[in-house]
């Protein structure tokens, strides 16, 4: 991997500062300055010393970012503000993207890598990554409806949803896991049972709990732990 593209990759710095630090002398390889940023190093191998710091090898980065209502869980920033801006610019360098969607006004817990692989694991519908959300919703939940939802219902896709796990809380609120991911599912779910969803923050995705700790738009790095149980589903 060329250096510059590594110091940029690694959030230490732009390709372009990297060049002009490399010409001023402030770039070692190996203990040797390095004057041309374009140089091929090895990353896992190679120790790279950037203004008097070590830099260190990361392949992926991993975040936990608690979604705040009205940012988007994309990449392209068309139609407003993405999750990607609540990061500090080091990190958007990074290729980061969000795993998975939550709709513009959902709350909650997102998982932002870029780690194509593992993403492309866990939202595979043949993984049954769960899914567990905090709802509330419009109208009081029969038993019957709550069973319904349970046991899986008409969303207009070829088949019914798969079993969920719900309990209420209140007449009109409680937590859903499901162990798939359909577009808007948890709304469509509500609406095929003629309720409406009025509120939806995710707590946990694939084992990860949302950081109690995290403000809304925080975000932290995932834990090695938390990196390693992600990696063990697949
Ligand atoms: N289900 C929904 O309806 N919306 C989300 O954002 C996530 C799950």
């Amino acid at each position: 991997m060329r250096l510059d593209r590594f110091l940029s990759n690694m959030g230490v710095c732009t390709r372009a500062d990297a060049k002009r630090q490399a010409r001023a002398g402030n770039i070692t390889v190996g203990g040797a300055v390095v004057r041309d940023a374009s140089m091929h190093i090895d990353p896992s191998a190679d120790v790279v010393v950037y203004c008097g710091e070590r830099v260190a090898y990361e392949e992926y980065t991993y975040i936990m970012l608690n979604k705040p209502d009205g940012v988007l869980s994309s990449t392209d920033d068309g139609d407003g503000p993405t999750v990607i801006d609540l990061l500090p610019e080091n990190l958007r360098r990074r290729g980061l993207f969000p795993c998975g969607r939550l709709d513009k006004n959902t709350l909650g817990l997102l998982i932002i890598t870029n780690n194509g692989a593992l993403a492309h694991d866990l939202l595979s519908p043949s993984k049954h990554v769960e899914k567990t959300y905090r709802f509330e919703c419009a109208s009081p939940l029969s038993d019957s409806d709550a069973e319904l939802l349970r046991r899986g219902v008409d969303i207009g896709e070829k088949s019914p949803t798969k079993e969920a796990l719900l309990s209420l809380t209140s007449s009109t609120g409680g937590v859903i896991t499901v162990y798939e991911g359909k577009f808007h599912q948890i709304k469509r779910m509500f609406a095929a049972v003629g309720n409406k969803i009025t509120y939806l923050e995710r707590i946990s995705f694939g084992g990860i709990k949302l950081d109690a700790s995290l403000c809304r738009g925080e975000w932290r790095y995932l834990t090695k732990d938390e990196i390693a149980s992600l990696e063990n589903r697949k």
